[in-house]
């Protein structure tokens, strides 16, 4: 063997075993939040009645609803689980009468049922409802919620002496990697520090917008208009966040319920119900369990929904989504029952024969001409997905 023969049968070898190295690997996790959260929060229907009781019977819930089944897994204990004070040894404790038998209990329960336990802090002294919480005490605090298994923590704004929320954020999300578990870091500042433009370099996953929802069209509304500027900040892993779901909590009727919950999959945003799973309706089962709508949720084609047009109280939204194919949703936000008609060219779409719009509620589907057109109820929305064209 002449010597480039044998420097090139030693580069071949090297080669063969690196790739045999690595063939050896198990394939990468996808990255945490690689798609918009799913699960649930104890907050919006239960505020501080809540226990864990609830918790595992949500978890059940979630599975018997077949809820588990479209996607969402993460169960989120909001505020008030922990105690009034911190353990001798100052770490965060649950509450005794809540929470008898603690976290990692509640956490294995959860896990048993292959779902994943959220939990909740505040980067401030006290949490909003003036329980123990995080500043100043973030590595202790991640190493807990690590330690009893915990996988996404929502983290909060209240009482935060004023101090500067890059660095309160800053300082758990570094304390979070530090464990080494992978665990979903939600920033709740409200958007008072506007959060999306620094919220992934503190690792941050999802960012609040906005204050708090109500169960109420109005707010639900209030909610959305404040996305409209911030389209350019969500994608995989660091989502625009509008704040968790109302859906069957009761103040909404059916349609405006429907126009939520297709709003925020139209947005890219988590889907986190907020209602008593255990109890819930079929008509509400019925939304929050909709494949069609939650798969443009969870899809990703570059950018999240956005405004495209308004007339009156009649709006049109749009999504690009992965495969080519384009979400749009009619939105009537006025009183009366209306008829919302579009030009499909005046969405950029490339002068083209014929379409097909599938109707994700109804299940229908229909060659277009030129034109998607649809009634749309007072309050409510109808939602296509129209291939061709883009
Ligand atoms: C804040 C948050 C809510 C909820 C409460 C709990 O208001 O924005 O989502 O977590 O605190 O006290």
């Amino acid at each position: 063997m002449n010597r480039y023969a044998f420097v090139l049968a030693a580069v071949f070898v090297a080669l063969l075993a690196a790739f045999s190295r690595h063939a050896d690997r198990p394939a990468l996790a996808a990255p945490l939040a690689n798609t918009p959260p799913m699960g649930w929060n104890s907050w919006n229907k239960f505020g501080c009645k809540i226990d864990e009781q609830l918790i595992r019977e949500t978890a059940d819930a979630m599975v018997s609803s077949g809820m588990k089944a479209v996607g969402y897994q993460y169960v989120n204990i909001d505020d008030c689980w922990m105690a009034k004070e911190r353990d001798a040894q100052g770490n965060l404790q649950s509450d005794p009468v809540r929470f008898p038998h603690g976290i990692k209990t509640i956490a294995d329960y959860v896990h048993g049922k292959g779902l994943k336990l959220g939990i909740y802090s505040s980067a401030g002294t006290k949490t909003c409802e003036g329980l123990p919480a995080s500043l100043d005490h973030e590595v202790a605090d991640a190493k807990k919620f690590a330690e009893w298994g915990v996988d996404y923590l929502k983290y909060d704004n209240c009482n935060n002496m004023k101090r500067p929320a890059i660095e309160r954020y800053t300082a758990m999300g570094n304390a979070l990697k530090a464990t080494g578990r992978s665990i979903v870091f939600s920033l709740c500042e409200w958007g008072e520090n506007k959060s999306w433009e620094w919220g992934r370099s503190v690792g941050g996953m999802l960012w609040r917008t906005t204050g708090d929802i109500e169960d109420s069209w109005k707010s639900m509304l209030n909610n959305l208009d404040q996305q409209i500027p911030l389209v350019k900040y969500s994608g995989p892993s660091g989502w625009n966040d509008p704040d968790m779901l109302e859906v069957g909590n009761g103040q909404m009727t059916f349609t405006e319920y429907v126009a939520h919950f297709s709003l925020w999959a139209l947005l890219n945003a988590p889907l986190i119900a907020g209602n008593d799973l255990r109890s819930m309706s079929d008509s509400t089962r019925y939304i929050l369990t909709n494949k069609a709508v939650i798969a443009v949720d969870q899809d990703w084609g570059g950018q999240q929904g956005s405004l495209a047009r308004t007339e009156g109280t009649s709006q049109v939204w749009v999504k690009p989504m992965r495969d080519g194919s384009t979400a749009i949703l009619l939105l009537n936000r006025g009183t009366s029952p209306t008829t919302i008609s579009i030009a499909l060219a005046d969405l950029g779409f490339k002068p083209s024969a014929r379409y097909q719009a599938v109707d994700l509620w109804a299940h229908t589907a229909q060659e277009l001409d030129q034109t998607l057109q649809s009634g749309v109820p007072a309050h409510g929305a109808a939602m296509f997905i129209v291939k061709g064209g883009r």
